[in-house]
């Protein structure tokens, strides 16, 4: 694939944006405009970027970043530790439900990726208060993204700290319950801006890259992650990556990725590419509405579907 033609599919998939809205239970994320729709995709067997479109505009990450700290928490505690903490099964409910953890049997968050789940993955981040938490949380993300412009977005993390009490609900009933252990408005803070952390999809694809290059930055050659991470991160991503619709996008398009409310979607394919697509009006399930329909397309273009 060529720039001209992901520029076409860009054109042939923007209007779906009216299909979608803006999430809109974050004020500041209500305010973004919808008409944004951009990929980049890095080509791991040319080592070159594709990109068009608003692929580098700067977005909210939110729930995308529960990949990179699951994977600072697997270098910080082993992934002994993590799984012992957090299961691996998917989840029929949507991203911040109660029920994606008390109905499992094991008493424990579900996967890492429902919110639950991403909450206690970010209680096991090393650090000696929630500002060093949060500091090599952004440090890692810089290095993983190749972005050094990353930053916190102060009006999004006070929104999201705001109206976050879902969140919190969810994190107070965790440690009541022993599933996670340490200080419960600590982790929130660091959890909220997490999500709050202003990224490109540029950025993105070249995070989707290393997971897709077997923890290998294909820009320097770094081990930047294990690889046996990558792995299971990858197949998490498969069954669990888009919440209560990830089967839908498993037999429609087939690729590892993940998604966050900002209208960001990360798609790794094992070897191949790393792909990062931003467009911020949602479907019901709060995935990017164009963002997955250009993501279909570019995947059957190019025969990257896993199952295939
Ligand atoms: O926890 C929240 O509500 C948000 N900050 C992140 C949620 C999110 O991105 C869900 N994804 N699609």
């Amino acid at each position: 694939m060529d720039v001209e033609e992901l520029k076409q599919l860009i054109g042939k998939n923007f209007h779906y944006y009216q299909t979608g809205q803006v999430a809109n239970y974050i004020p500041a994320l209500a305010k973004v405009d919808p008409k944004q729709l951009g990929m980049a995709i890095y080509d791991l067997k040319n080592d070159r970027m594709i990109e068009a479109g608003d692929s580098n505009v700067r977005f909210a990450i939110e729930s995308m970043s529960k990949v990179p700290v699951l994977l600072l928490a697997i270098k910080d505690n082993g992934l002994e530790r993590v799984f012992q903490t957090i299961n691996t099964e998917p989840t029929g409910f949507a991203f911040n439900s109660i029920m994606n953890m008390t109905i499992n049997h094991r008493k424990h968050p579900m996967n890492p990726f429902v919110n639950a789940g991403a909450i206690a993955t970010t209680s096991l981040i090393a650090g000696e208060n929630a500002e060093d938490k949060f500091d090599r949380i952004l440090s890692f993300m810089k290095e993983i993204c190749d972005d050094p412009e990353i930053t916190l977005n102060e009006e999004i993390y006070h929104s999201e700290s705001r109206t976050g009490d879902i969140n919190r609900s969810l994190a107070y009933y965790m440690k009541g319950n022993q599933m996670i252990e340490g200080d419960v408005p600590e982790i929130l803070d660091v959890y909220f801006k997490q999500c709050s952390v202003n990224v490109t999809a540029v950025g993105i694809a070249k995070l989707a890259a290393v997971l897709a290059n077997k923890g290998v930055a294909p820009w320097n050659q770094q081990q930047i992650i294990s690889e046996e991470s990558a792995t299971i991160v990858k197949s998490i991503m498969t069954t669990a990556g888009l919440y209560d619709e990830s089967g839908e996008f498993s037999v429609h398009v087939g690729v590892p990725a993940k998604s966050g409310v900002g209208g960001g979607l990360m798609a790794a394919v094992p070897n191949r590419y790393g792909m990062g697509v931003f467009s911020p009006a949602l479907d019901p399930y709060g995935n990017s509405a164009a963002g997955i329909q250009l993501l279909t397309d570019v995947v059957k273009e190019l025969h990257a579907d896993i199952f295939e």
